[in-house]
C-alpha cells in the first residue's frame, strides 16, 4: 500500500463517500494483504522493548503493575509473528523472534523460567511451547546444537504436564490437568479447559510431527476427559472449567481461544489419523465456533465479556487473533472445511481491518470489531488480533506444517523436561541478603495472590 499523507487520505475518503481507514487493504489481493500485514507487524513490535538495554528479552512490558502484559503474551506474540513470517515470507523479525524464544527457555529448558513461578500456569508455559512448535512446523532457523531445540522444548513442556504432580489423581476430576503449576499459586485447584486444551493441542501436534502415537493417545485421553466432564458439550459449546474436589458446578463462560485450540488440535488429530471420529469432532468444533464467536454478522466477538459495558481484560482481548490463525491452520489440516471456514475469516478480517484508524499514525487497531469504529484503545493484543486475521487469510494457501518426515529438521528429545515440579530454589545467599530476600518473597507471593487471577475466570 502506498502511504499517502493523511490529508490526502481524508480527501479520498470524502470523495469515496466513506471513512477511509489508514489500513486500507484489498482482501482479494495477496500483495495488498502482505503490505497491510507488514504495517501491523511493525505497529505490534512498537509495544516491545525487550531488545532495548534494561529490558528483559522475550516479554512485553509487565506484568501489571509494571506494564500491561503477562509473561504468556510474549509467547503468544512470537507465535503470531512466526505464523506471519512463514505465511508472508517476511524475515524482518527473525533475529528478534529467535533471541526471544531462546532467552525465555529457563534453566531447565522447559519454558518455565524461575522469574515467573509466582504466576506460572500450565497454559502460560504452553503458549511458549506453541511458538516452539510453530518454529519446528515451519522450518524456522534451528538453534546451534548445544542450545535448546524447538521440538525438544515443546516435548519438555508436554512431558512435565503429563506428570502426575501437575494433575489430579482419583475422583471425578481424575487425570485433570491443574491450571497452575505450583500448589502455592491461586488456581491450583482449578481444573480448567485452557490448561487441558493446551496440553491436548501440543500432544496432537507432537503426534503428527514425530509420528509417535503415545502423544496422540494422551491427547485423546484429554479430549475424552473434557467431554466426560461436560467442558465440551454435544453442541460443541466449550466452557471455562470447574474446581476441585469434583469438577462440578462448571463455569460456563465461553472464550474463543479455548474452543479454537481444541479445534486446531482436533484438526491435527484428524490429519494424522484420518479417522471418522476426529472428522466429526473437527467439524463439530468448527460449527460450534462459528455459532458462538461469529454470531454478530460473521465478525469475531467474545460473548462472555464483550457485550457493553464490557469486561474483557487485556488477555481476553487477544484471543480472537489466535482463533483466526488456528481456524486457518485447521483448513490446512482438514481441507474439507475450507469452504465453511474461509468465508468467515474473510468477513471478520474485513471488520477487524476497518476499525484500524487510531493512534498517531492513524492505523492502530481497537478491540470492538463489530462496531465498525476504532474504540480508542492501544495495545499489543489488538495489533496481534489484526495481524493474526490477515495472516489467516493466506495461511491455507501456503505449505502445511512440516513433520519429521516431510522436511522438518528440529531435533527432539522424548525425555526432555523435569520429572518433578518443584518451586525453584535460588542459589545460596549470605546472611546479609536474607532480610531483603524474604521481603522479596513476600512481595512475590502477595503479587501472585492479588494480581494473577487473570487468564480465565477463576
Ligand atoms: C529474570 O529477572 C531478572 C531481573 O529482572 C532479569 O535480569 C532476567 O533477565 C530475567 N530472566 C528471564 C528469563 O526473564
Ligand atoms: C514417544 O513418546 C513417549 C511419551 O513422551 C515417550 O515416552 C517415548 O519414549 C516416545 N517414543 C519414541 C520412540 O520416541
Ligand atoms: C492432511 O494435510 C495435508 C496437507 O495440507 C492435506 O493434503 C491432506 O488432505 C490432509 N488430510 C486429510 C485427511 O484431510
Ligand atoms: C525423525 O525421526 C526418526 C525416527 O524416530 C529419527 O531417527 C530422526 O532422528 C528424526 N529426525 C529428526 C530431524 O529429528
Amino acid at each position: 500500500m502506498v502511504r499517502l499523507p493523511t490529508a490526502l487520505l481524508a480527501a479520498c475518503g470524502l470523495l469515496a463517500g466513506r471513512a477511509l481507514g489508514a489500513l486500507d487493504v484489498d482482501l482479494d489481493d495477496p500483495e495488498s494483504i502482505k503490505k497491510a500485514a507488514a504495517l501491523v507487524a511493525e505497529d505490534l513490535l512498537s509495544f516491545y522493548r525487550g531488545d532495548e538495554p534494561g529490558w528483559v528479552p522475550g516479554i512485553l512490558p509487565g506484568p501489571p503493575p509494571d506494564g500491561d502484559y503477562y509473561w504468556w503474551q510474549g509467547g503468544a506474540m512470537w507465535g503470531t509473528l512466526l505464523d506471519y513470517r512463514n505465511v508472508m515470507k517476511d524475515d524482518t523479525y527473525d533475529d528478534t523472534i529467535f533471541t526471544a524464544l531462546q532467552f525465555q527457555v529457563g534453566d531447565e529448558k522447559d519454558y518455565n523460567p524461575a522469574n515467573w513461578s509466582a504466576s506460572m500456569g500450565n497454559d502460560d508455559q504452553a503458549f511458549w511451547a506453541f511458538a516452539a512448535l510453530i518454529a519446528a512446523e515451519t522450518g524456522f532457523r534451528d538453534p546451534a546444537p548445544e542450545q535448546p531445540q524447538w521440538l525438544a522444548l515443546a516435548q519438555a513442556v508436554f512431558n512435565e504436564q503429563t506428570n502426575i504432580d501437575r494433575r489430579v489423581e482419583g475422583g471425578n476430576c481424575d487425570w485433570g490437568l491443574r491450571w497452575q503449576v505450583y500448589r502455592t499459586n491461586n488456581g491450583f485447584d482449578y481444573i480448567n479447559t485452557v490448561a487441558n486444551a493446551c496440553y491436548f493441542n501440543i500432544g496432537a501436534r507432537l503426534h503428527r510431527y514425530t509420528d509417535n502415537s503415545t502423544y496422540g493417545e494422551l491427547a485423546e485421553k484429554t479430549w475424552d476427559l473434557m467431554w466426560r466432564l461436560g467442558y465440551i458439550t454435544e453442541d460443541y459449546d466449550v466452557y471455562d472449567g470447574a474446581h476441585l474436589p469434583d469438577c462440578k458446578g462448571i463455569n460456563k463462560a465461553q472464550f474463543s481461544y479455548n474452543a479454537a485450540m481444541l479445534l486446531q488440535g482436533s484438526a491435527f488429530m484428524y490429519n494424522a489419523t484420518e479417522s471418522d471420529e476426529w472428522k466429526e469432532r473437527v467439524e463439530g468444533m468448527t460449527k460450534g465456533i462459528i455459532r458462538v464467536f461469529f454470531a454478530k454478522d460473521g465478525i469475531a466477538y467474545e460473548p462472555s465479556c464483550e457485550p457493553p459495558p464490557g469486561s474483557c481484560n487485556a488477555d481476553m482481548e487477544s484471543y480472537r487473533g489466535y482463533m483466526h490463525r488456528w481456524m486457518a491452520n485447521t483448513i490446512q489440516m482438514a481441507p474439507f472445511l475450507r469452504d465453511t471456514i474461509l468465508p468467515v475469516l474473510k468477513t471478520s478480517a474485513a471488520a477487524g481491518v476497518k476499525q484500524c484508524t487510531g493512534g498517531d499514525n492513524g492505523r492502530m487497531c481497537g478491540f470492538h470489531w463489530t462496531t465498525g469504529q476504532y474504540d480508542g484503545q492501544l495495545s499489543a493484543s489488538l495489533e496481534m488480533n489484526v495481524l493474526g486475521a490477515l495472516t489467516a487469510l493466506m495461511m491455507p494457501d501456503v505449505a502445511p506444517p512440516l513433520t519429521n518426515t516431510t522436511g522438518g529438521t528440529s531435533k527432539g528429545d522424548p525425555d526432555a523436561g523435569q520429572t518433578k515440579t518443584e518451586l525453584p530454589t535460588f542459589s545460596p545467599i549470605t546472611t546479609g541478603d536474607k532480610a531483603g530476600a524474604s521481603i522479596l518473597t513476600i512481595l512475590i507471593i502477595t503479587g501472585a495472590l492479588s494480581a494473577f487471577a487473570w487468564m480465565s475466570l477463576d
